[in-house]
């Protein structure tokens, strides 16, 4: 009934832009304006009212990448809090556990279910060009949240998310501050194969590192994003590299703390007092906390609160309003006690209070 009443909608749009001269309807995500990086999460209900009151319940499918990390157990306890029963939806999660074949299934099960709505969070950038045409085709709206695709913005209807490549960029500049002019040999643990976070993350950091030649990126290998992976791989980095390093780049927190272990149990020292700086991504509570303690130095934010934003988008589609096509949720740097920085906050337990997730 929903999808019928949207279609008569966007009939009734094209009609009145025909009767006004348009020569032909803009479509919404071309109508819609950018976001503002600056904004402020949305408030859940905020935008409209729930569709509980019009007497229906929209239904969201959502193929999460996994639960592969800290940041990813928040991001998922936000949509689900966002996303429920009171709020007017009717939440399909699927946690694709990092299996981009799994994910594709995901999204095609949604399709054939008939859900109002997908949300994609992306394992993968790459290959997602025929799924999002088989959504096109069942005129499901598709919102990618969190990573980004490959495939052109025409073939989903909006974006939310951080930039993962702006994140490395900000870790590579407070690099070059904090070490001023001294030579950095670097290990970097990178985050899942394929992924716009660890592209990005890579791309944005290795820009930088361009600019120093007195930096050497020694070795760039995947930790998966998880714990296990960051201690394995900091495990055999510590084998080939023992001596030869100070700076170890960690594409998040969970990888950060494998990599503190790997190197608690090598007799490396890390951290402010330690011989390697540690840069870490996420900036969720825990990672802060080992900031505040000085054990990481730096800790690119990446945010995982996103829910409200999507909603906001649902919301407004519904009521066949203008949507953000296109919507960056703002990130920041946090450095440990004793260090200033132009591109990052100093850490004090008032901040770490502050962190929710
Ligand atoms: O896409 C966001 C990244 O994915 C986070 O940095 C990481 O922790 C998560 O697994």
């Amino acid at each position: 009934m929903k999808k019928i009443l949207s279609v008569l909608l966007a009939l009734t749009m094209v009609l009145a832009l025909a009767a006004c001269g348009g020569s032909s309807a803009p479509a919404a995500t071309e109508a819609a304006a950018p976001a503002a990086t600056e904004a402020a999460a949305p408030a859940a209900t905020e935008a409209a009212a729930p569709a509980e009151e019009a007497g229906s319940t929209i239904t969201v499918g959502f193929a999460q990448v996994g639960h592969e990390s800290d940041w990813r157990t928040a991001n998922t306890k936000n949509y689900q809090e966002v996303f429920s029963a009171d709020n007017g939806y009717d939440l399909v999660f699927v946690d694709c556990d990092n299996d981009n074949a799994v994910q594709i299934e995901a999204v095609r099960t949604s399709i054939q279910q008939g859900v109002d709505y997908i949300i994609l969070a992306p394992i993968q950038s790459a290959g997602w060009e025929s799924v999002l045409q088989e959504a096109k085709d069942a005129g499901i709206p598709v919102i990618v949240a969190d990573r980004q695709v490959d495939a052109d913005a025409s073939m989903y209807d909006a974006f939310i998310g951080t930039d993962c490549e702006v994140e490395g960029e900000l870790a590579g500049k407070w690099l070059a501050e904090y070490l001023n002019g001294a030579e950095a040999n670097i290990l970097v643990i990178e985050g899942s194969v394929g992924s716009s976070a660890a592209i990005g993350r890579t791309d944005g950091f290795n820009a930088i590192a361009a600019e120093h030649p007195e930096w050497t990126i020694l070795d760039s290998q995947s930790g998966d994003f998880t714990q296990t992976g960051g201690q394995e791989v900091m495990e055999s980095f510590i084998k080939s590299y023992n001596g030869k390093f100070n700076v170890v780049v960690c594409q998040n927190d969970n990888e950060a703390y494998g990599a503190m272990d790997a190197m608690d149990a090598a007799g490396i020292t890390y951290g402010v007092d330690g011989d390697v700086i540690i840069i870490s991504y996420d900036a969720t509570h825990d990672g802060l906390k080992y900031t505040l303690e000085g054990k990481i130095n730096c800790n690119v934010e990446c945010n995982p609160i996103q829910a409200a934003y999507v909603d906001t988008i649902i919301k407004q589609m519904e009521a066949g309003e203008e949507f953000a096509t296109y919507t960056l949720v703002e990130d920041q740097a946090f450095v440990a006690p004793g260090i200033e920085s132009a591109y990052a906050t100093t850490m004090t337990q008032e901040v770490l209070d502050g962190r929710a997730y």
